[in-house]
């Protein structure tokens, strides 16, 4: 028999996130989501930071869960919009995690705006038994591309070219945009740190 992975435990009810980040960690550890703990209470992400918000969602779950935690607050901010919608991501549409709303509103933002220089952030905080162990940031800079392309990724991928490409993270796939993303680089640090650890 084959020796039982470690758990990780993703506090996010995002399973994109989840299925990205077990990607990118491969046979490291097994990759659960707070899906997988259906009595868990939603944490409100009351956070004006992405570092707030990471940080509480890791250490709330910490203490709900015994393992170790690992959260993602993420978002993207567009310099012609002033930085917005940033760590409003999710809800920029008006109603929280509709992708389709919110990719309208950057959209209609967007119109006519030569400026369309954008960064993805993501900030990924450790936790275990309500202690924060660490926390690690990654950026991808890139542009607001002028209509949605591809059908990978989610959120704003259609929206979004990294720098270097002309197509989106939506065109471009798994393996690029892991390798390139915010998540990518804030993980390559967390798996560095979990490895120096352990
Ligand atoms: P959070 O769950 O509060 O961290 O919100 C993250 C939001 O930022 C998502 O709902 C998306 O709108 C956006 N976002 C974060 N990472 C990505 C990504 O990799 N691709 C596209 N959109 C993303």
């Amino acid at each position: 028999m084959p020796p039982e992975l470690p758990v990780l435990i993703v506090a996010t009810r995002n399973a994109h996130k989840t299925q990205e980040i077990r990607e990118m960690i491969g046979d490291r550890y097994k990759v659960l989501d707070v899906n997988d703990f259906p009595a868990l209470p939603a944490i409100d992400e009351t956070g004006t930071t992405f570092l707030e918000n990471a940080t509480l969602k890791a250490a709330g779950i910490s203490r709900e869960v015994t393992g170790l935690i690992l959260s993602d607050d993420s978002g993207l901010e567009v310099d012609a919009l002033g930085g917005a919608p940033g760590v409003w991501s999710s809800s920029y549409g008006g109603e929280e995690g509709n992708h389709p709303k919110n990719n309208a509103r950057l959209m209609a933002e967007m119109a006519g705006k030569t400026d369309r220089a954008a960064r993805f952030r993501c900030t990924m905080v450790l936790a275990q038994g309500g202690q924060v162990l660490a926390y690690f940031s990654g950026t991808v800079e890139g542009r607001i591309l002028e209509a949605p392309y591809g059908a990978g990724g989610f959120g704003y991928d259609p929206l979004f070219a990294p720098e270097g490409h002309t197509q989106s993270f939506a065109e471009l796939g798994p393996e690029v945009k892991n390798a390139l993303s915010h998540r990518g680089r804030a993980l390559a640090k967390v798996i560095a740190w979990l490895e120096a650890r352990d």
